[in-house]
């Protein structure tokens, strides 16, 4: 079998700072973040909501940098996707520094920084830190691969956000993280300093990873998924969310100032959801849930629409809001839907989750059309060029690793080349097993597996046929 992608098309791989920067030395690790402090945290760890596995004891892309960027080269990847740690660069307060801010209403449309103050954060910075970043960066371009640079991929500084107060009361904690409108100036803030500081080595920024995880997880299910602050109040979790889609608009605007012809765009995580039945009341659940999850966020990134009642009517228009030159689809799943009818739960509530069919270790479905669903109706919708940015599976023993990666790469291939969409670039996740959240790491999504106490980096079998993926050559169908 051969599949062949577009001669400028980008093949990649991607990892997160959190998730794999610590483990190979004292100063890899990263101290000063609230998901730092939320996994540590021995109530979290006895409750059973995080796992006690810790993550300073992981990879280690820190130091090992070279062998992974070297085993993303050797796949025949063209780019690789990472992310930056905000605390680490600015693991102190920098509230005081002066930011210019513009309002529309009541809502924050832009955050610019005076020459003095650029000077002022720049001296407030962890400049060890910066260093490092650049030769990391260095060491990329100097392989041949394009920088795909995430800005922001989950830990906020601690100075910003107390997890554990937050958690233990929403209400009366003092540092909110992203429900505080503090929180978009000063990421309004880092993002203007880090393109100023790094735009020489970006060829592709995105500004924030899945907003809609952050909100949903963290302010939606409580303490289901162990994401923190672990709270549980759907209007908060729009809050956040209308706060993270006003951070990506500012700090859109200020990577742009640095980068005129440069792609910056967001990534969300859209799944395909099935009704299991197709009567009128599951169908128009199933809707809300779709509205929810896959669109609520780009309808106000994109249009400057907001439906801040979620009744599905848009009751905000913020005029300066401008779209991203693209839109990253993180797809990992089918979600099987059924709608309870349960009278006295809110609407919301009556959600029912069915089993996977095909599953990986997560227990997330694996139905790799979703991908070519998900991508034809968001690029309908939004009329913005497709990354996909993350896909992959959690997949200890490496049994369905090579057969996950075949099926989606055939179905990207159709929606390219029989729908047209224009989709760009495919970044798998992950190159190599990192820390997963709440579930540290047991969770195993690397191309490359990685032994935690060794460091040492394995092929799994799906190397060889990405490889050739990549290459554009012939594979044996076989291993699927
Ligand atoms: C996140 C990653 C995570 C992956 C697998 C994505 O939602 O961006 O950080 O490791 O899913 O769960």
């Amino acid at each position: 079998m051969i599949l062949k992608f577009p001669d400028n098309f980008i093949f990649g791989t991607a990892i997160s700072a959190f998730q794999t920067e610590m483990g190979s030395s004292k100063e890899s690790v990263s101290e000063n973040s609230d998901w730092y402090k939320w996994v540590h945290d021995e109530n979290n760890i006895k409750d059973g909501i995080v796992s006690g596995d810790l993550p300073e004891n992981g990879d280690g892309f820190w130091d090992l940098y070279r062998e992974d960027i070297s085993n993303a080269k050797y796949m025949g990847n063209n780019s690789i996707r990472l992310s930056i740690d905000w605390a680490r660069i600015f693991p102190d307060n920098i509230e005081d520094i002066y930011a210019n801010i513009k309002y529309e209403g009541e809502n924050i449309v832009g955050v610019t920084l005076p020459k003095n103050s650029l000077k002022e954060m720049l001296s407030s910075s962890n400049q060890k830190a910066i260093e490092h970043y650049k030769e990391i960066f260095k060491f990329i371009k100097d392989s041949g691969l394009l920088l795909f640079l995430t800005l922001y991929h989950w830990p906020l500084p601690l100075w910003l956000h107390d997890p554990i107060k937050c958690h233990d009361n929403i209400e009366t904690c003092e540092k909110k993280g992203w429900l505080d409108n503090k929180t978009i100036i000063e990421f309004g803030k880092y993002a203007y300093f880090i393109s100023d500081v790094f735009s020489k080595y970006v060829d592709i920024w995105e500004t924030i990873n899945e907003p809609d995880i952050i909100a949903s997880q963290g302010y939606f299910f409580g303490n289901l998924f162990g994401f923190l602050p672990g709270v549980s109040d759907i209007s908060k979790a729009f809050k956040v969310e209308k706060n993270l889609a006003l951070a990506h608009n500012i700090s859109f605007k200020n990577i742009k100032k640095f980068n005129k012809n440069k792609e910056v765009g967001i990534g969300i995580a859209p799944q395909y959801f099935e009704p299991i039945k197709n009567d009128s009341e599951t169908t128009r659940f199933v809707k809300f849930i779709k509205y929810l999850n896959n669109e609520w966020f780009l309808n106000a990134t994109n249009f400057g629409l907001f439906d801040n009642n979620l009744d599905m009517i848009f009751d905000e228009k913020i005029e300066n809001i401008v779209p991203p030159d693209y839109i990253g689809i993180d797809y990992y799943q089918r979600v099987k839907i059924g709608y309870k009818g349960l009278p006295d739960v809110p609407y919301i509530f009556n959600i029912d989750l069915l089993p996977c069919e095909d599953c990986t270790d997560f227990m997330w479905d694996i139905y790799p059309q979703g991908l070519r669903f998900v991508s034809n109706e968001l690029f309908e919708k939004y009329h913005r060029p497709l990354y996909i940015l993350e896909n992959g599976i959690a997949d200890a023993k490496d049994l369905k690793r090579s057969r996950f990666l075949i099926d989606h790469l055939i179905e990207l291939k159709k929606t390219i080349d029989e729908d047209k969409i224009p989709i760009k670039g495919y970044y798998h996740w992950s190159l190599i097993d990192n820390y997963e959240w709440a579930r540290g790491f047991s969770m195993r999504f690397g191309l490359y597996s990685v032994d935690y106490n060794t460091k040492k980096r394995h092929p799994t079998k799906a190397v060889e046929i990405y490889k050739k993926i990549c290459n554009g050559e012939e594979f044996d169908e076989q291993y699927r």
